[in-house]
């Protein structure tokens, strides 16, 4: 199978985007495929490791160069970082919009899923923002806990209300829109999401739990909050497309902590 054929293959079945970033980074399109990398962004460890393995392709969520159209406006980084890509023949995909136009969003599907959270997803009128009813009612505290324990995410944190037994959770894993409607919302008791705005976000969940009322806000950091996708993508792979090997590697987080070496 070529590059370009296992993207149309990809995109194949959602809600077609147009314009979209889902485009090809870096490489030939024609390149015939053996290896298939995906991760949540393509670090310059992750393509080295790519190179390392032999990879013919790299599927990632988010922007190479620090843009969302991945322009490459020149600098010392830029243009190391496209020296790498470039020279290691890669086919670099970024796979972005049509993991979040899917009936079920792709990415919102695989934290849930590695969550191990039983319930029902609906939409909101927010795109890429989910409403989640838990069946089993959980405090903001023991999700949290889960995430660390389940997803691997350092140091998540919780602005609000810790300790009230929830279902009504908001998932808005990355930065998508809505997530200030969400948390006013009445329907709304958790809101989990991967960046905020801390004195409007989080200092809302905060005086709303002081006053008595059922809100909180968990903020994940954007690249722990979705890279379960992109591991569920190439679960689904492996088991999709035997012609090729596929193998998910993690890109962990941008932020280092002071309780680590
Ligand atoms: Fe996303
Ligand atoms: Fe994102």
């Amino acid at each position: 199978m070529k590059a370009k054929e296992l993207i149309e293959k990809l995109i194949y079945g959602a809600y077609k985007r147009e314009p979209t970033c889902d485009t090809i980074k870096a490489g030939d399109p024609e390149k015939e495929l053996k290896r298939v990398m995906v991760t949540m962004f393509a670090t310059v460890d992750v393509v080295r490791q790519a190179k390392e393995w032999g990879a013919d392709m790299l599927i990632v969520h988010e922007p190479t160069y620090y843009d969302h159209w991945d322009i490459v406006e020149e600098n010392k980084v830029t243009i190391a970082k496209k020296k790498l890509i470039d020279e290691s023949g890669i086919v670099v995909f970024r796979y972005h919009d049509h993991m979040h136009s899917r009936d079920i969003d792709q990415i919102t599907q695989g934290e849930l899923h590695y969550l191990r959270l039983d319930g029902t997803v609906s939409k909101t009128p927010y795109d890429a923002s989910y409403m989640f009813t838990a069946n089993e009612p959980i405090t903001a505290l023991e999700l949290a806990n889960r995430m660390e324990n389940k997803l691997g995410i350092k140091h998540v944190r919780i602005a609000g209300e810790r300790n009230k037994k929830s279902t009504k959770i908001a998932a808005c894993f990355g930065t998508p829109a809505g997530v200030y409607e969400l948390l006013t919302s009445d329907d709304v008791e958790i809101v989990l999401t991967g960046e905020a705005c801390e004195w409007k976000l989080c200092e809302y969940a905060r005086d709303a739990s002081l006053l008595g009322i059922n809100k909180s806000i968990i903020v994940m950091g954007h690249i722990p909050s979705e890279r379960d996708g992109m591991r569920l993508l190439a679960e689904r792979m492996k088991k999709e497309y035997k012609s090729f090997e596929t193998r998910y590697i993690e890109c962990g987080e941008a932020y280092t902590y002071t309780d680590e070496e």
